[in-house]
């Protein structure tokens, strides 16, 4: 990452070793706690070197250390835009009886500058039933926007555990959901840049880029996960190019 030019990355999205004891082959975590806090810091300021101005950076984490990001974040000038919880109902991590089982992540959303990228989020509203009847704010009429509501800072998208995500997931021991990953790629960055992902993994950043028509550069150190992200992309490659097929096909000759 030090080879690359300040400032030319509109997006980051980092999802970095957590700190708990995750296997990642090269990086083991269980081997990296005593220095898990200084790397973090070093590859952050590398990281913010990279971002442009208008630039946007998401870094996922875990209850228990995200504190310590989020403050070298502050401490290093990025501006804190929202911590997002990431919550989900399937796959929650279980601490036994005498605790509370974890069903979120924490997601941090910074910026360089506040001039940052950003595409409004919709989701749809939660009850179609008042949205029938005329609805009255501050005496004046209120429309319903057709495409729904702002979002919140709690975002609702499943773990790919269980069989509903069987041809999503590969063999990686935390693959980031596709859906969350191009909700970050489509609203945080504009059409045609190249999103920086530091810790590639399967790929799944990278994947969201090619889909919602960005580039991507990203680094991993173990070649299993490596290879796992070409072939992740080559599909995604693939069946953009068959769309842009489908699509030549129905235009006039
Ligand atoms: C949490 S995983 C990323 C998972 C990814 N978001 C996905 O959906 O597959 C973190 C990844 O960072 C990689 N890693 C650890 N240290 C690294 C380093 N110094 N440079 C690049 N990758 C690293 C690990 O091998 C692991 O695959």
């Amino acid at each position: 990452m030090k080879s690359l030019a300040p400032g030319s990355f509109n997006l980051i999205v980092a999802d970095p070793p957590y700190n708990l004891n995750k296997d990642f082959g090269p990086w083991k975590e269980t081997e990296r706690k005593a220095e898990w806090r200084d790397w973090t810091r070093a590859w952050l300021e590398e990281a913010k070197h990279l971002l442009s101005d208008e630039g946007n950076i998401f870094v996922y984490g875990i209850h228990h250390h995200i504190c310590w990001v989020q403050c070298m974040m502050l401490e290093m000038g990025l501006i804190y835009r929202r911590q997002i919880i990431w919550h989900y109902e399937n796959g929650f991590a279980g601490y036994g009886k005498r605790s509370l089982n974890a069903t979120y992540e924490p997601l941090l959303w910074f910026s360089k500058t506040d001039r940052y990228i950003y595409t409004p989020i919709r989701e749809p509203y939660k009850s179609q039933e008042r949205l029938k009847h005329k609805i009255i704010k501050n005496g004046k009429v209120w429309e319903p926007n057709p495409e729904g509501r702002m979002a919140g800072d709690i975002w609702s998208f499943p773990t790919l555990a269980g069989r509903r995500f069987r041809d999503e997931k590969v063999k990686h021991p935390t693959q980031k959901p596709l859906s969350i990953s191009r909700r970050i790629v489509k609203h945080f960055s504009n059409p045609g840049d190249t999103v920086l992902v530091p810790f590639t993994g399967s790929g799944s950043e990278c994947v969201a880029a090619v889909m919602e028509g960005r580039t991507y550069l990203g680094f991993e150190l173990n070649s299993d996960y490596i290879d796992m992200a070409r072939e992740r992309i080559i599909d995604a490659l693939d069946s953009n190019s068959s769309e842009q097929a489908d699509l030549a096909s129905t235009l006039p000759v």
